[in-house]
């Protein structure tokens, strides 16, 4: 038998921020919270000060990122707060935040992997980057249990998924996770018997792990993160 404690982590508490310094000498802002050991699922803070570029690269794993605040750019494309944005193994790009905006996001690998600087602009074989939001209204599927869900992605390799769960105000549920899950706290709050989760905040659960939740009285709206097939 093991003992796990969840992981819980906001994004604006100033503890645990490193500097990721790049080969150029520009760096940006990460916070490590979670390697998952299942498939190393990385889930973690990052901030972009505006106008850094990650240079033209790819990776040997597919990243999502979910923009907390400000804009995520990358191939000329800019998303705002509430994106949720999956570059695709092997999908060659330059990301970054735009010259006018930070962007402080979440960071969410399928597995462990590695990057690939490239010295030219190779493309991506037919590869597209994938985008939807949590504050656009269309999307949203009423389940049977009584909250909505929005589908973000599902990954063909690990059945790692990632979706956008719209929780009602005095909803109550307890229920036991089957896989490794994550959720992010986008909007309201989130109690549990024993604590609540306020908004930017990340809670990473076992699985096994059980808990008694409720929506707060503004309600939930959440990012659902799961390591792999299964989940709730
Ligand atoms: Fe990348």
């Amino acid at each position: 038998m093991s003992v796990f404690t969840p992981i819980i982590s906001n994004y604006y508490d100033a503890q645990g921020w490193i500097q990721i310094t790049e080969k150029d000498g520009s760096y940006f802002d990460d916070k490590p919270v979670v390697t998952d050991p299942l498939h190393g699922m990385i889930v973690n803070f990052s901030h972009y000060t505006k106008g850094f570029v990650k240079k033209y690269h790819k990776h040997s794993m597919s990243h999502a990122v979910y923009v907390i605040d400000g804009v995520y750019s990358s191939e000329g494309k800019t998303y705002g707060p509430g994106s949720l944005v999956l570059d695709p193994e092997g999908y060659a790009c330059a990301h970054g935040a735009p010259p006018e905006n930070d962007c402080k996001f979440i960071w969410i690998t399928n597995k462990a992997g590695d990057i690939q600087y490239l010295d030219e602009e190779t493309g991506s074989e037919g590869l597209e980057i994938e985008s939807t939001n949590a504050f656009d209204v269309g999307g949203w599927e009423m389940k049977d249990q009584g909250y909505e869900e929005k589908k973000g992605f599902i990954d063909p390799e690990t059945g790692a998924a990632l979706s956008f769960l719209r929780i009602p105000a005095g909803y109550v549920i307890e229920e036991e996770f089957s896989v490794n899950s994550g959720m992010f706290i986008i909007r309201g709050e989130l109690d549990s018997d024993i604590f609540s989760l306020r908004e930017n905040t990340l809670i990473w659960m076992p699985a096994g792990y059980r808990r008694r939740w409720s929506a707060g009285h503004q309600g939930c709206l959440l990012l659902r993160i799961n390591s792999t097939d299964g989940g709730i």
